[in-house]
């Protein structure tokens, strides 16, 4: 008999918040904000470098209450152990979800079917090591060039362009991820055969996008130094050993991981090699220890002061109960401007998704719209909406206390406009103050969390990252959603593949005759 997952639906919490959700509209953030009855007026939600401001919410203490009792109804802290100790939660996949076992300290234990993963982890890790110090010490390699996509390439670019101040001098990285020849020839022609290392980086080493880059990578490899060139200039990232092995890279280069580990949580592992490579192991390691100190947080703070649970349940509370469509993420720091694109697919690919854990359709809202930008960029693009706009739309701001740069008043200036657009954005400007015209008033009442980093770390980064992660865990588990597969992705695939097959005689195939006709104009 398969497990039966309750649906959140049976709760009696959740028709207590459909019940709250209808007077929505009496909420004012303003008076919520000086209100003894909101629960997160009173102080802030720390941990280590991170601190939340929870204070925009439209919510009251009995919706948090109510939120809270979803969320033990539907089993979070039960779960959460399992995801931990490696039960297979990934249900449909069969597969346990372990990329917080990519972290923990050397002497842990974790089983998956009986064997302790934790040699396995820190074998590679120390490989890893001993790679970049060779890479570092010969010092002939001046670009490091990772070819992959999705996970195999989001969260390496995020953290690498992030942690900009840490990078290791005479090393460049670049990434290629698109299967568009732009992406490719864009970076070769920035490289030199001689001096460049392929980091070919894909779980699978199937990805067509990333196979056909690798391919033409290898050619170009060999077109400029020849066959016997191609060993000292690629290594591989992935689960499939043999595959990339038939490739051509030799045995010390290729650096596994684990089914367990999820190609949009794994840059935590082998894959995230270019990332030790641009800014030192020391300080991947330390990226490595702030994603722990996260996870101690979230398997330890009671849900009161545990920042990924409080911003789960509250973006929660908009999505499913007050229809709010979207998510903003609104990082006030250019270094994080691929942290918006890093975290759909965090968010997107594991939460968009309308059949449940059951195999059964649900038709109440999962997983928001995310997007975002850095500010000040954004609010002269499309804060006009977020202001004005018809859709509420809940932002996640975050703003960093302390720079890396020497221009102190741009930063002051910086996070003045982060705080003015959340306060904005919960008051307001009603009529008379907008001197009588309607065009300059703003209604208001539009939440926000202000998430705060001390400072732009390794170890905040990874702390940061790891919070994420547990938002999105939280969320999936109270919608009842495995959020560990991604069935979405493949039916364009396979369609392309079926097109690609027919490109050059369309009329052979059974496509649909607009495809057709689309054929003719590209062949
Ligand atoms: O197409 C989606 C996806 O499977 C992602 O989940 C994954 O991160 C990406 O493709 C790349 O896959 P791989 O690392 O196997 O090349």
């Amino acid at each position: 008999m398969p497990q039966h997952y309750p649906s959140p639906t049976q709760s009696s919490h959740w028709a207590a918040l459909e019940q709250a959700a209808e007077t929505l509209d009496t909420l004012s953030l303003p008076q919520l904000i000086k209100d003894s009855a909101h629960p997160f007026t009173h102080d802030f939600v720390t941990c280590g470098p991170i601190t939340l401001d929870a204070s925009r919410h439209l919510i009251t203490k009995p919706i948090w209450n109510h939120l809270k009792g979803l969320a033990e109804d539907q089993k979070l802290s039960e779960f959460r152990d399992k995801m931990f100790a490696g039960d297979k939660i990934n249900i449909f996949e069969k597969r346990s979800v372990l990329h917080t076992a990519l972290r923990k300290p050397r002497q842990s234990e974790i089983k998956v079917d009986g064997h302790n993963v934790m040699p396995d982890v820190y074998d590679v890790l120390d490989r890893m090591e001993l790679f970049c110090k060779s890479i570092h010490d010969k010092n002939t390699i001046t670009d490091i060039v990772n070819i992959g996509i999705g996970g195999s390439y989001l969260g390496p670019e995020m953290v690498s362009h992030a942690l900009t101040p840490y990078h290791i001098k005479g090393i460049n990285a670049h990434f290629v991820a698109n299967i568009d020849g732009h992406d490719l020839q864009a970076t070769l022609e920035k490289c030199k055969p001689q001096s460049t290392l392929f980091l070919i980086a894909s779980k699978t080493f199937t990805t067509q996008e990333t196979m056909t880059n690798a391919h033409s990578a290898k050619q170009w490899i060999v077109n400029h130094l020849g066959e016997q060139a191609v060993i000292h200039h690629f290594a591989a990232l992935s689960t499939n050993m043999d595959a990339a092995k038939t490739f051509g890279i030799k045995q010390e280069n290729v650096f596994p991981f684990w089914d367990w580990v999820g190609g949009r949580f794994s840059l935590w592992s082998a894959i995230g090699l270019p990332i030790a490579l641009t800014i030192g192991f020391e300080n991947f390691r330390a990226l490595l220890d702030g994603a722990a100190k996260m996870d101690d947080h979230f398997v330890n703070a009671p849900f009161d002061q545990n920042i990924p649970v409080i911003l789960a349940l509250v973006g929660l509370w908009y999505r499913t109960f007050c229809n709010m469509p979207a998510l903003a993420i609104l990082p006030y720091d250019q270094r994080l401007d691929r942290l918006p694109a890093y975290l759909q697919q965090l968010d997107m690919e594991s939460n968009g998704k309308s059949v449940d854990r059951n195999n059964k359709p649900f038709s109440y809202k999962s997983g928001p719209i995310l997007f975002g930008e850095p500010g000040t960029n954004g609010q002269h693009a499309f804060y006009q909406l977020i202001h004005q706009g018809q859709t509420i739309i809940p932002c996640e701001f975050i703003g960093i206390v302390k720079n890396h740069h020497e221009y102190d008043h741009h930063h002051r200036i910086l996070n003045a406009h982060l705080l003015a657009q959340a306060k904005a954005l919960a008051e307001g400007r009603n009529l008379e103050d907008a001197g009588g015209n309607p065009q300059k008033v703003f209604k208001g009442n539009r939440p926000c969390s202000l998430i705060m980093l001390d400072c732009l770390t390794p170890d905040a980064l990874g702390q940061l990252i790891a919070l994420y992660e547990h938002k999105i865990f939280v969320q999936g588990l109270v919608w009842n959603i495995n959020s560990f597969d991604q069935w979405g992705v493949e039916l364009g695939k396979q369609i392309a593949s079926h097109i690609l097959e027919h490109f050059d005689n369309p009329q052979d195939s059974d496509l649909d005759h607009m495809t057709c006709k689309l054929l003719g104009i590209l062949t």
